[in-house]
């Protein structure tokens, strides 16, 4: 008994003790925080306090890496992308425009494949007028940028990993983090794609 107190009361001094070494990196130090506090919960796994090398780089530059590291970074993303199984990008655009506007996702009692929150950060479909500008409207996107399968691949993609194109963005990698189902990523390439879809109309 004695023996863990005091282990305890030593802990507590190097603490205070290191703190008195003058000021911390408050990043570290909040890490630190999390890691004794947070418990994984459901899919919401404590291995989210570790970055990966592609976070880690956009740290450490300040989001803005050098042009040959990004393209490094951005080319691993890419190489790491599981296309549709059935080689279609597009699904039913309705399904899509349900799944943008879904803001839930990712929370410990969910399973995955919920929502994608597109509205968060970007116009989308004209009649959804509620929206975030974090990044940039994507009213019109095919009718703008063509309907082919290239605009089409580069559309699933963006959704799939964001970082694939551009190494820091802030946009989530909803199929990289199993945030998103095949489906649901093929539902929302149809809404920026399809023809039908009110986005391009
Ligand atoms: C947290 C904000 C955020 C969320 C949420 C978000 N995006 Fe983005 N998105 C961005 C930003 C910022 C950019 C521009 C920078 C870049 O290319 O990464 C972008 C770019 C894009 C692009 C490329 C646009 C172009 O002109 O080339 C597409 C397509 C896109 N987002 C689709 C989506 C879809 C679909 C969703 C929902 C599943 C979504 N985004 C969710 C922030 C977000």
């Amino acid at each position: 008994m004695k023996i863990s107190n005091f282990a305890v009361l030593a802990a507590g001094a190097a603490l205070l003790a290191s703190c008195a070494t003058g000021p911390q990196d408050p990043r570290s130090e909040a890490l630190r925080m999390m890691q004794r506090d947070f418990k994984t919960q459901g899919i919401a796994s404590i291995d989210r306090l570790k970055q990966d090398e592609l976070q880690a780089a956009c740290d450490k530059y300040g989001d803005n890496p050098p042009k040959e590291i990004a393209t490094k970074l951005q080319n691993a993303q890419y190489a790491a992308i599981k296309w549709p199984a059935d080689g279609k990008f597009l699904g039913d655009w309705k399904a899509g425009e349900k799944v943008a506007q879904n803001g839930r996702g990712m929370a410990w009692n969910d399973k995955g494949g919920v929502g994608g929150s597109c509205y968060n950060c970007h116009q989308i479909a004209p009649a959804t007028t509620s929206f975030g500008t974090i990044g940039p409207s994507l009213k019109q996107f095919a009718k703008l940028r063509g309907y082919g399968p290239d605009i089409q691949r580069y559309a699933y993609a963006k959704i799939y990993n964001s970082k694939s194109y551009s190494a820091c963005s802030q946009m989530p990698r909803f199929g990289h983090a199993g945030a998103l189902t095949q489906k649901q990523m093929q539902d929302l390439t149809a809404l920026l794609m399809d023809p039908a879809s009110p986005v391009n109309r």
